[in-house]
C-alpha cells in the first residue's frame, strides 16, 4: 500500500480504495462536485471561504454558488439561514473545519443534507488529523476534501475521501478518466517543480509555507531566478494559471472540456509527500503545545473542550486595532495573515454583517513545528506585551 494512504488511513480510518490522492485541495473539491454532480444545481457553502480554491472548484464544476453566513462561536453555517437557503435545486453543502479546528456542528449540516436528500461535502483542507470525540475530520460527509499544503507537508497535493456508498463508482470512474497523460502529467510536474525551486530560495526548505518570516530577509528581496526559466517554460508551453493554480492544458480548453483539469497527484508530488507524511503526527502534537502556550497569554478564537483535539495550522484571534497589530507584529518579523477576503476576488453576496467583522477584527498566525524554543518565545512575548490590543472573541 502506498505510504500516503497508509498514513492517511492512521488519521481519517478510511478504506484503501475509498481514498483518492490529487493534485491539491481544490482539485479534491472539484472531483467531489463533479461526482455529485452539481452542474447547473446549487451548492451552498459558508460565507467565510478561501474565494480562490473553493468558489473556484464551484464554479468549475458548473455549479451556482450560495453563500450562507456563518455564526461567530465557531465559524459554522448560522443554521436558520442554511435552512432558508437549501432549496430544490440545492445539490450539495460544504461544511468546513477551519483553521485546524474540528468544527463538532458539521454532523448537525450532515444531519440536515440527509434530511433534504442533499451531498454533504466536509473541507478538512486545513485540519487533518484534527478529531472531536475521537471521530476524525472527514468521517461525516459523504465526501471529504484534504490539502497537503496547509500543514506543511508539501507545497501541494490533496486528497478526496469517498464515504458514501452511492458516488464511490463515479468518484472512481472520474478518477481514472482523468489520466495525467504524459504532457499533462509532465506540465503538472514542471509546475511543480517551479513551487519547489522558489521553496528552495526561500529560507530552509517548507518552512517557508505557512510560518514566520522576515519580510525583509535576503530571499524575499532576490528575484526569484531559479524560478524564473521554469515559468518561462510554463508559459511556451501555455500551462495556464486559472482559478489560483488549477493546471489547464490550454487556456481554450479550459471551458470546453474541464476534464483537462489535472486532478490525479502527480508522481512528483508522491515523493515530496511520501517523504513527509510520516511526521503529520509528530508536527501536529507541537503545533498543538505550542497554541496550548498561547492560550495562556491571548484570548483564543476557537474554545477548546474537552473532546476536542485541533491541530492548529493557525492561531486565530481578534484584536481592536488590525492595522496596528500588522504593524507591530511586521516591527517584530512575526507574520499575522488577513482573513478572507484578504486578497482575491469575493462576491458581493459573500461579505455577510459575521464575515465583514471577521475581517475587521480577526487575525492568523500560521503556527510552525519547526520554530525554535527562542521563536515561539519571542511570539509569546509579543502576545504578552501587546496583551491590550486582544480580546475575547464574539462567541
Ligand atoms: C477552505 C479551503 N478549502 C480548500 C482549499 C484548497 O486547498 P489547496 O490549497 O490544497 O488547493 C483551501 C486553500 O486555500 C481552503 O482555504
Amino acid at each position: 500500500m502506498d505510504q500516503i494512504i497508509s498514513e492517511i488511513i492512521r488519521f481519517t480510518g478510511a478504506a484503501e480504495d475509498r481514498l483518492f490522492p490529487t493534485t491539491y485541495g481544490r482539485t479534491a473539491l472539484l472531483l467531489a462536485l463533479k461526482s455529485v454532480p452539481v452542474r447547473g444545481r446549487e451548492v451552498i457553502l459558508p460565507a467565510f471561504t478561501c474565494p480562490i480554491a473553493v468558489l473556484g472548484a464551484v464554479i468549475e464544476s458548473g455549479g451556482i454558488p450560495v453563500f450562507v453566513d456563518i455564526n461567530l462561536k465557531n465559524l459554522n453555517f448560522d443554521l436558520n439561514d442554511l435552512r432558508r437557503k437549501i432549496t430544490k435545486s440545492t445539490a450539495a453543502i460544504i461544511s468546513h473545519h477551519y483553521f485546524g479546528m474540528a468544527n463538532p456542528e458539521v454532523a448537525i449540516n450532515g444531519h440536515m443534507a440527509r434530511k433534504h436528500g442533499l451531498i454533504h461535502i466536509e473541507d478538512c483542507t486545513h485540519s487533518l488529523g484534527a478529531q472531536f470525540q475521537d471521530c476524525p475530520v472527514g468521517k461525516i460527509g459523504d465526501l471529504a476534501v484534504y490539502s497537503f499544503s496547509k500543514n506543511m507537508i508539501s507545497p501541494q497535493g490533496g486528497l478526496l475521501q469517498c464515504n458514501s456508498d452511492g458516488l464511490i463508482e463515479k468518484v472512481h470512474t472520474l478518477y481514472n478518466q482523468n489520466s495525467t497523460g504524459r504532457i499533462t502529467g509532465l506540465l503538472a510536474n514542471l509546475e511543480f517543480l517551479t513551487f519547489f525551486c522558489r521553496l528552495l530560495i526561500v529560507r530552509k526548505l517548507f518552512q517557508s509555507v505557512n510560518t514566520r518570516f522576515k519580510p525583509n530577509s535576503l530571499p524575499y528581496r532576490v528575484p526569484p531566478l531559479l524560478y524564473m526559466p521554469f515559468r518561462l517554460a510554463d508559459i511556451f508551453l501555455k500551462t495556464q494559471h486559472s482559478s489560483g493554480r488549477f493546471y489547464y492544458v490550454s487556456k481554450e480548453n479550459v471551458l470546453k472540456d474541464p476534464s483537462t483539469v489535472v486532478i490525479r497527484m502527480t508522481d512528483f508530488q508522491k515523493h515530496i509527500i511520501r517523504s513527509r507524511i510520516g511526521l503529520l503526527h509528530q508536527m501536529n502534537a507541537k503545533r498543538r503545545d505550542i497554541a496550548e502556550r498561547l492560550n495562556e497569554i491571548v484570548p483564543p478564537f476557537f474554545l477548546q473542550e474537552k473532546a476536542q483535539r485541533s491541530v492548529y495550522t493557525n492561531y486565530v484571534f481578534c484584536t481592536y486595532d488590525k492595522a496596528r497589530v500588522l504593524s507591530l507584529a511586521k516591527k517584530a518579523s512575526i507574520l499575522f495573515t488577513e482573513t478572507w477576503p484578504a486578497r482575491g476576488k469575493y462576491w458581493k453576496e459573500q461579505n455577510t454583517k459575521n464575515v465583514e467583522r471577521l475581517k475587521r477584527e480577526v487575525l492568523l498566525l500560521g503556527i510552525s513545528p519547526y520554530w525554535s524554543e527562542k521563536e515561539i518565545r519571542e511570539v509569546e512575548n509579543f502576545f504578552y506585551k501587546n496583551k491590550d490590543l486582544f480580546f475575547n472573541p464574539p462567541g
